[in-house]
C-alpha cells in the first residue's frame, strides 16, 4: 500500500483530482467507482472547475457508486444518486445512462444486488475506485463483521454510521437502516483503489487499516491485501501512522 500524506484536506483532495484526471486522460472510457459522503465533496468541486477550464473528458466514462440507502428514490435530495447528480455528473459532458447506483427502492433488493455486481463484471471490472473511510473504517458500506470477500449485497448499518450520517436528513426525515453496498471482495476486484481519508475524526480507523492485521472487524484492513491501493491523507488522519510508514510525506 502506497500512502502520501499532505498538508492539509484540500491538498490530499487535490492530490486525488489529479490522479482521477490522470486515469480518464490515459483511458478515456474508463471505469471508475465512486464514493459519496463529505470527503469526496473537495475531489467533485474541483473535477467541476477542472471541467471548466477545459480539463477532463467524461464523455466515454462509466461510473459504478459504492452504494445507495434503500427506500430513497434516486429524486430524493438524500439519496446517493441524487448527490451525485447534484456534485459531479451534471456539471460534466457526463452521459447519465452510464452512472450506475443501486436501485434504492428495488422490490428484491438481493436480487438488485446480484444485477448490480454481473453488471459490474459485465464492463470487465473497475479501473479506478475511489473510497472514503468510515470512522468505523468501514469502506462503501461494509461494516466490521463484513467478509474480506463479500459480494455486493443488503446489508444493516451500524448505530456509528448511522450517527454520522444522520446529518444529511432534514429534521423529522427517517433515515434508512438498510443499504446496498459493493461488496469488499468486489471492491478488491478493482484494478485500482485510491482512498481518500482527512481530519482526526478518522486517524484511529486509518492506523487500523494500514498497520494491520487484516481482520473482517476492520474493513479498511481488507486493503492491504490489494497489490495496487494507495491512500492518500492529511497530517491530522495520519497521526497514528510512523513517517517511515509513508513513502511520501509533504508536511
Ligand atoms: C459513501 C461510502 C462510505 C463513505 C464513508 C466516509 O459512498 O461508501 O464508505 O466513504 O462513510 O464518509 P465521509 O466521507 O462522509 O466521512
Amino acid at each position: 500500500m502506497k500512502i502520501i500524506i499532505k498538508n492539509s484536506a484540500a491538498d490530499a483532495s487535490a492530490a486525488v483530482t489529479d490522479m482521477l484526471l490522470q486515469q480518464i486522460g490515459k483511458k478515456p472510457d474508463s471505469v471508475l467507482g465512486l464514493p459519496t459522503g463529505a470527503t469526496p465533496l473537495a475531489v467533485y468541486a474541483r473535477l467541476r472547475d477542472e471541467f471548466r477550464n477545459g480539463r477532463g473528458c467524461y464523455k466515454d466514462i462509466t461510473t459504478f457508486n459504492l452504494d445507495e440507502y434503500l427506500g430513497l428514490s434516486a429524486e430524493d435530495p438524500a439519496s446517493y444518486s441524487f448527490y451525485m447528480r447534484e456534485n459531479l455528473f451534471r456539471h460534466v459532458d457526463f452521459d447519465l445512462g452510464r452512472a450506475h447506483i443501486p436501485h434504492g427502492l428495488a422490490a428484491d433488493a438481493d436480487a438488485e444486488a446480484n444485477r448490480y455486481e454481473a453488471l459490474i463484471a459485465a464492463y470487465g471490472g473497475i479501473d479506478f475506485m475511489l473510497l472514503g473511510l468510515g470512522r468505523n473504517a468501514h469502506i462503501g458500506f461494509n461494516e466490521p463483521g463484513s467478509l474480506h470477500n463479500s459480494r455486493t449485497r443488503r446489508v444493516a448499518l451500524t448505530a456509528s454510521t448511522l450517527e454520522a450520517n444522520a446529518a444529511y436528513f432534514p429534521p423529522g426525515a427517517k433515515q434508512p437502516s438498510h443499504a446496498i453496498t459493493m461488496g469488499i471482495g468486489t471492491i478488491l476486484e478493482s484494478r485500482e483503489i485510491v482512498v481518500l481519508a482527512a481530519g482526526a475524526e478518522k486517524a484511529e480507523a486509518v492506523a487500523a487499516s494500514v498497520k494491520g492485521p487484516g481482520t473482517e472487524f476492520v474493513p479498511g484492513s481488507a486493503l492491504g491485501r490489494h497489490p495496487n491501493t494507495t491512500i492518500v491523507l492529511d497530517t491530522a488522519a495520519a497521526q497514528h501512522l510512523e513517517r517511515a510508514q509513508t513513502l511520501e510525506f509533504d508536511a
